[in-house]
């Protein structure tokens, strides 16, 4: 039976990205999905292969750092459907390398901007709309949410500030009948964002020795899926090879 309630992805970009896989792995389970993220033309190209592949998805260009723009996000989800998202999936996320001394504050900010505080507001304004039908709410870590590195101040701040969002929401409001994920990827992905920047990264990792978008987008479909009595709230995901 088709998924008749809406799902909201954000954070998307890159066709070859970790959120429009999400919304992909969404769409085929017949959900009509929302992507936001702050290039139009993209999300539009992402709705348009959703469509020729039989599903459904709508662009919905969306700073996730504006309070007022997530909030509208929520309210076109809403006046579109009958119910609320039965998925939220906060992906958005901004690898800022930066020596410590050279860190200027407004890089900080920003960092934490995209990656704790947009976390914040999709989680409430989500979470403000999906209880008590309930649901799931998911958020993208990085191995940067469990530890500091050398340049990665502005960063890790940023993902750990994101996973005690998520921590607290679980502890709150699982019994309330929302599920709240955290889902630590813990490992280079293999897609535009890297990519790009490396093309040699894939081989030198060898097979497999990257993250598939598509296997982390199954791996938390399938995690949304569990039944309530046995609820996953961390998951980590990593490369077969990758030390840890
Ligand atoms: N890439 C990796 O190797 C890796 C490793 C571990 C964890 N992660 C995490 O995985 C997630 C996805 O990474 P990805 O590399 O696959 O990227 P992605 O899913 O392809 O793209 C995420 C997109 O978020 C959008 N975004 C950035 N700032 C935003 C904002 N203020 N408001 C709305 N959207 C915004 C960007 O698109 P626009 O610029 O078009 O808005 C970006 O392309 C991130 O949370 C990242 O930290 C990535």
């Amino acid at each position: 039976m088709p998924e008749q309630r809406p799902v909201v992805v954000v954070g998307v970009g890159a066709a070859r990205g970790l959120g429009a896989a999400i919304c992909r792995r969404a769409a085929a389970s017949g959900a009509t999905v929302y992507a936001a993220g702050r290039t139009l033309a993209r999300l539009e190209e992402l709705a348009e292969d959703i469509a020729a592949r039989g599903g459904r998805a709508v662009a919905v260009a969306t700073d996730t750092t504006r309070e007022e723009q997530v909030a509208a996000l929520f309210d076109r989800v809403q006046a579109d459907a009958s119910s609320p998202p039965v998925l939220v999936a906060y992906n958005a996320g901004n690898a800022v390398i930066s020596p410590f001394v050279d860190t200027e504050t407004v890089v900080f900010e920003k960092a934490w901007k995209v990656g704790c505080l947009g976390g914040f507001l999709v989680g409430r304004e989500a979470a403000r709309r999906m209880l008590p039908e309930g649901g799931t709410i998911s958020f993208t870590g990085a191995s940067a949410s469990l530890r500091g590195s050398a340049a990665f101040g502005a960063f890790a701040a940023a993902k750990a500030g994101l996973r005690m969002v998520a921590q607290s929401m679980a502890r709150e409001l699982g019994p309330k009948g929302l599920h709240v994920v955290h889902m630590l990827v813990d490992g280079g992905i293999a897609g535009e964002r890297l990519l790009s920047r490396f093309p040699d990264l894939a081989e030198q990792k060898g097979e497999s020795g990257m993250l598939d978008p598509d296997a982390i987008a199954d791996a938390l479909w399938n995690v949304h899926l569990q039944p309530r009595s046995a609820w996953t709230h961390e998951l980590d995901l990593r490369p077969w090879s990758e030390s840890f």
